[in-house]
């Protein structure tokens, strides 16, 4: 796409044409759903289209990639908060059907609550269409670099380049969370369709190593190459050292 808007949109009326297809055959349609700044503006149309073109989320059902461990729901760095304030805030999502992985448990009941979180996924009928964005080193979801294939929703430990990445949001480094909590690669993977998307020059360099080099954990969006209906969406800029 020409720009980050175009591709944006594209995505929204992907999602709104998928809502509103289940919706005719009275089904659930379930959403992964990504945080960062590649997605606000999929958000913003989306809240577009419910306020504006009488999209419903009535019958959407929404499971969340990732969420900093420790964090509080509140907090400005909060995942829970950003979907609170990019999209679910601003729809008639059910809040029962929202799901977002739970930064404010003690660490001896992460395990039960990924395990939990897996199960939720496959009893809602596995996702839907899964929307991602990139780190730099390729990660997906909060899948670093060396996470397995096989991989399921966990705790994980940060690189210190995705702290870096994401200190901005933060008063000073040491204050971005080591820990975080997010879907497998094996989660992602079981998604019906997926949209990877990627704005500006900063990505071309991971973009062009993900869809064109070999399949290999240390890049885990290159595993996306095993996926069947995986979907790039790029800028000009994101796009540019594809060859
Ligand atoms: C966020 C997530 C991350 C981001 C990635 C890119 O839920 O799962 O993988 O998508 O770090 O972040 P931005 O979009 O801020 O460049």
């Amino acid at each position: 796409f020409n720009n980050l808007k175009e591709g944006s949109l594209f995505i929204a009326n992907e999602i709104a044409a998928v809502i509103r297809q289940k919706q005719a055959e009275g089904k659930k349609c379930v959403l992964g759903l990504a945080t960062g700044s590649s997605p606000k503006t999929v958000y913003a149309e989306l809240v577009r289209l419910h306020k504006t073109e009488g999209l419903s989320f009535s019958n959407v059902v929404t499971f969340n990639l990732d969420e900093y461990y420790p964090i509080d729901q509140d907090a400005l760095q909060s995942y829970n908060r950003y979907m609170r304030e990019h999209l679910f805030n601003h729809v008639d999502i059910k809040p029962e059907n929202i799901h977002i992985p739970n930064g404010e448990l003690p660490k001896e009941e992460i395990k039960k609550h990924c395990a939990d979180y897996e199960a939720m996924i496959e009893e809602a009928g596995g996702i839907d269409v899964q929307i991602l964005g990139i780190g730099n080193n390729g990660h997906i979801g909060f899948n670093e670099p060396g996470s397995s294939r096989f991989s399921k929703t966990r705790m994980i430990t940060l690189d210190n380049s995705t702290r870096i990445a994401n200190s901005f949001e933060f008063p000073n480094i040491s204050e971005v969370p080591r820990l975080a909590v997010t879907m497998g690669i094996d989660t992602i993977l079981k998604a019906r369709k997926i949209y990877l998307m990627a704005w500006g020059p900063m990505k071309a360099p991971v973009v062009q190593k993900a869809v064109e080099e070999l399949v290999t954990e240390q890049i885990p969006a290159s595993l996306l190459q095993q996926h069947n209906d995986t979907v790039y969406v790029l800028d000009e800029m994101a796009a540019s050292e594809l060859t």
